[in-house]
């Protein structure tokens, strides 16, 4: 299996993408719902939270972990790679969001200017900025932190005027701090949810962005770069689902981010 972890739901719109590009793989979600979200905790407390996921996750049989959230790619992935794989699980490999999704998205900008929004964690850590100047070294990146869009989706308030007022007010702020952005990058697993907001608040030539289909066609060319890592996934085309809250919460929670009609399991981190 394919072991996906996010802070809590959003990992599953990255998850949804995996499974329609992959459609023959089998996937382990685990969203740490207990504990979240990530976006606004410290470097230390997103480094332990998200590698006592990857342990759960490679402890249930699977050698390839997504981190399929901007925050714990942001905050864990390189500490986990160079400092723990290596010594423990030479055999394992962990993948963030943010690298693929920085190969890609220069691409995309006519005028060279993006904007990404994100968590106040990813923005802080400069993840994006650093990633991308490795492979758009003439790239202008404005980043802004949008604290109030994970619980404006995780509290059902996609759709209302509220939503659109934040949103517009984050947009706006953006694109005041550089105004010949053309491309705007989504770089936080909640933010599709906002689209019709976002959208509404863009000027219409700004292209819209988004990293869950970036990432789903960048796991696969990894596999097929890594035929030894891909015989080692089992491929029935099923996912299952973990969560660090009750089944029940997940579950109903799951709704939301277009998953329905699913049985979780509980986990202890
Ligand atoms: N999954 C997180 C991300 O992509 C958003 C939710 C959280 O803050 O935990 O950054």
């Amino acid at each position: 299996m394919i072991g996906v972890f996010d802070s809590g739901f959003g990992g599953l719109t990255i998850l949804q993408n995996l499974k329609k590009v992959m459609p023959s793989y089998d996937f382990l979600y685990l969203g740490d719902n207990a504990r979240a979200p990530y976006g606004s905790r410290s470097f230390e407390t997103i480094y332990r939270y998200t590698l006592q996921a990857v342990r759960e996750l490679f402890g249930r049989g699977c050698p390839l972990v997504i981190l399929a959230c901007n925050t714990a790619s942001a905050r864990a992935l390189r500490s986990i790679q160079q400092d723990v794989l290596p010594y423990e699980f030479p055999d394992k490999r962990v993948l963030g969001i943010i690298r693929p999704t920085t190969e890609e998205i220069g691409r995309y900008s006519k005028t060279g200017h993006i904007g990404i929004f994100a968590t106040s964690g990813t923005v802080s850590s400069n993840s994006y900025g650093i990633e991308i100047r490795n492979f758009f070294p003439d790239l202008k990146v404005t980043q802004h932190a949008c604290p109030m869009w994970v619980p404006l989706v995780e509290y059902g308030e996609c759709g209302t005027e509220g939503a659109a007022f934040f949103v517009k007010k984050d947009v706006d702020a953006l694109l005041a701090e550089d105004p010949l952005i053309d491309t705007v990058l989504l770089a936080c697993t909640h933010y599709p949810l906002l689209e019709t907001e976002i959208r509404t608040a863009l000027p219409p030539q700004v292209r819209l962005v988004f990293q869950g289909d970036i990432v789903a066609n960048k796991t696969l060319d990894y596999l097929r770069r890594h035929p030894e890592m891909d015989e080692r996934l089992s491929k029935g085309g099923k996912t299952t689902y973990l969560t660090s809250d009750t089944a029940k919460f997940f579950e109903k929670g799951a709704f939301l981010f277009g998953i329905e009609g699913i049985s979780a399991e509980s986990v202890v981190l």
